[in-house]
């Protein structure tokens, strides 16, 4: 009943001793009301006037305010706690979301996370507004009541005693049985909202492929299975409610017919029976009102759920040795290193041995699928290795998630991410300060400025996803220009900067990035083999392993695993001309 995972919650302590406290007070003032109302109908019915009742009318009416404010105030209560709880979990879940990045994003789905963000969030809100508040009257009003009834008139008092656990066992039953339902409900809510939010980002590509009336019956498909699910979970708790409404009004009868035979043998005298017989749906009301609400309540305890499984995961281990890079000659050792996606079995990167120092161009080459971006989203830190040995300036570290490190690098992804921003932000990214004299000068360097002349507001107009779009190519040459701000750091990370442009774009950007690496340790990630005459040493990777290096020289003249993917390249492109 009382879930495990709302202790977790703070400030519950606090607000479960309110609540605990109000419920007293409620059960007080239901019985003061139960008490005034029968000693006023009971003094009528014994002929006396209305004045002489009219404090027990009086205590009635108090009693039935007193017990209505209560209400209020735990209403009001309650309503800042649920707010201030769900704001509380909205912003530690998109903290962890952002340490622990894409891994977390990839493996549960973007539509999952979205809705767990906004929706799940709510629905824990009105789960735990709702149903906290009836947990703890469950608890204690009924018991007050009982107390009450027993020492008022026993008989009745071991009717209600009697069939309580009926009614218990009956809640558990079907809720089992809702419960089974909702969850099955929730799944198909998460798989509708994955596969909703992934056709909407593909839904060009679907258009173009002319698959998208196919998709669209796919989704059609995933939502009926989701409505299906949605009524037989509402055809459980409607049946449910029916079913506990039923038996709470027959033990009510029951109540108030042995009350009556008792009476009309004048064995009962009316006040204490109708005390009892007025209390007695007040003793069902409680557990009456919690699976009312435990039924509408379902989907925010499993988004609740959902929210702390995903606080729970492991985070990305942060080393916090500071690598001393005040000396001009960077040094980086690797004697092991080892990665495997989470969805695959096989080794994505495996033995790695690298050793590079002082201001270098390394060249890391391979075919399609060899390992290059993933080496360069582990030396930046992006993603956790399995297992690292590794030097940084002499310093060992345990993985590249290194604050240290991270700002001492440039980390250029293959397909960089344009934020939602202006062109001025999304350029100064590395840097917090710099003249936008300087910002149009880089985006001269990258080749932009006849677009950027273009632009309606300068470096004030906002790009990325919902504004104005660019191609690859200009998100490539804007995340360089990122780089031409910065001569700080040292250490470059570059994967495929160039693979969105033209020869000859490429061939005048060339000139313009050879300069950027010269007095830094620059890791190039490519296969466009042209650029190893400017790299001073090489590695070639193979299915995740470095299988040869050397200087060009030594790689050519080695005709081995280097020359084999120079020939297989050359080819490739001999056929695409
Ligand atoms: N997100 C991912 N999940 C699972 N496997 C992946 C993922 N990304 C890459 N891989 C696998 O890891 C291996 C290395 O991929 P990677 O992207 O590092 O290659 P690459 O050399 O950069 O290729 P390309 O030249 O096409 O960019 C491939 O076998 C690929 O299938
Ligand atoms: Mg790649």
């Amino acid at each position: 009943m009382f879930d495990k995972a709302l202790l977790r919650l703070s400030n519950i302590q606090t607000i479960l001793r309110l609540l605990a406290g109000l419920s007293v007070l409620q059960a007080t003032f239901i019985i003061t009301q139960a008490y005034g109302l029968s000693k006023a109908i009971n003094g009528l019915w014994q002929g006396q006037t209305l004045m002489a009742v009219i404090n027990w009318i009086g205590l009635f009416l108090v009693s039935y305010v007193l017990r209505h404010v209560i209400t209020y105030i735990q209403d009001l209560k309650l309503e800042q706690f649920s707010v201030n709880v769900s704001e509380e979990l909205r912003v530690k879940l998109l903290k962890k979301i952002f340490r622990m990045g894409p891994k977390l994003v990839a493996r549960e789905g973007t539509g999952h996370v979205t809705t767990m963000v906004l929706d799940g969030l709510t629905q824990v809100e009105n789960y735990l507004h709702l149903i906290l508040p009836k947990v703890m009257h469950l608890m204690i009003i009924p018991w007050i009541i009982l107390a009450f009834v027993f020492w008022m008139d026993i008989p009745s008092g071991g009717i209600l005693l009697i069939v309580f656990p009926i009614i218990i066992l009956f809640m558990i039953i079907l809720g089992l049985a809702a419960k089974s339902k909702a969850d099955k409900q929730f799944q198909v809510f998460q798989i509708l909202s994955n596969h909703f939010i992934d056709s909407l980002r593909g839904i060009d590509t679907l258009k173009r492929l002319g698959v998208s009336k196919a998709y669209g019956k796919n989704i059609f498909k995933v939502s009926e299975q989701f409505r299906e699910a949605t009524m037989s979970t509402l055809r459980v708790a409607i049946l449910s409610t029916f079913a506990l409404d039923f038996f709470t009004t027959l033990s009510v009868a029951i109540v108030a017919f042995f009350l009556g035979l008792r009476l009309l043998e004048g064995q009962a005298p009316l006040f204490p029976a109708l005390i009892a017989l007025i209390l007695a749906p007040e003793y069902f009301l409680p557990i009456r009102d919690f699976s009312n609400d435990y039924h509408a309540t379902l989907d925010g305890k499993n988004a609740l759920i959902n929210v702390f499984n995903i606080l729970d995961l492991k985070e990305p281990s942060v080393s916090t040795e500071l690598l001393n890079f005040s000396a001009d000659e960077p040094e980086i050792q690797i004697d092991a290193l080892n990665y495997t996606y989470p969805e695959s079995d096989a080794l994505a990167i495996k033995n790695i041995h690298l050793n590079v120092k002082g201001f270098k161009k390394i060249g890391l080459v391979g075919m399609s699928g060899s390992g290059k971006s993933t080496l360069i989203d582990l030396l930046s830190g992006f993603i956790e290795p399995d297992y690292l040995e590794a030097r940084v300036n002499g310093t060992t570290i345990e993985t590249f998630n290194n604050a240290s490190w991270q700002q001492q690098t440039i980390y250029m992804p293959q397909h960089p991410y344009i934020f939602k921003a202006t062109l001025r932000e999304n350029v100064m990214f590395y840097v917090k300060q710099v003249s936008d004299d300087a910002i149009i000068q880089a985006i001269q360097q990258v080749g932009l400025y006849e677009w950027f002349e273009q632009l309606p507001n300068g470096l004030d107009t906002i790009i990325g996803e919902g504004a104005r779009q660019v191609s690859g190519g200009q998100a490539q040459r804007i995340a360089l220009a990122r780089t031409f701000l910065d001569d700080q750091r040292q250490i470059l990370l570059f994967d495929e900067p160039t693979a969105h442009l033209d020869i000859e774009t490429e061939a005048e950007l060339k000139e313009a990035m050879l300069p950027l690496m010269a007095n830094r340790l620059t890791f190039f990630a490519t296969h466009r083999l042209h650029w190893m005459h400017e790299m001073d040493y090489i590695y070639v990777l193979e299915n995740g392993e470095i299988v040869e290096s050397g200087t060009l020289d030594e790689l050519i003249e080695k005709q081995g695993a280097f020359v084999k993917l120079a020939c297989w390249i050359e080819e490739d492109v001999n056929e695409a001309d």
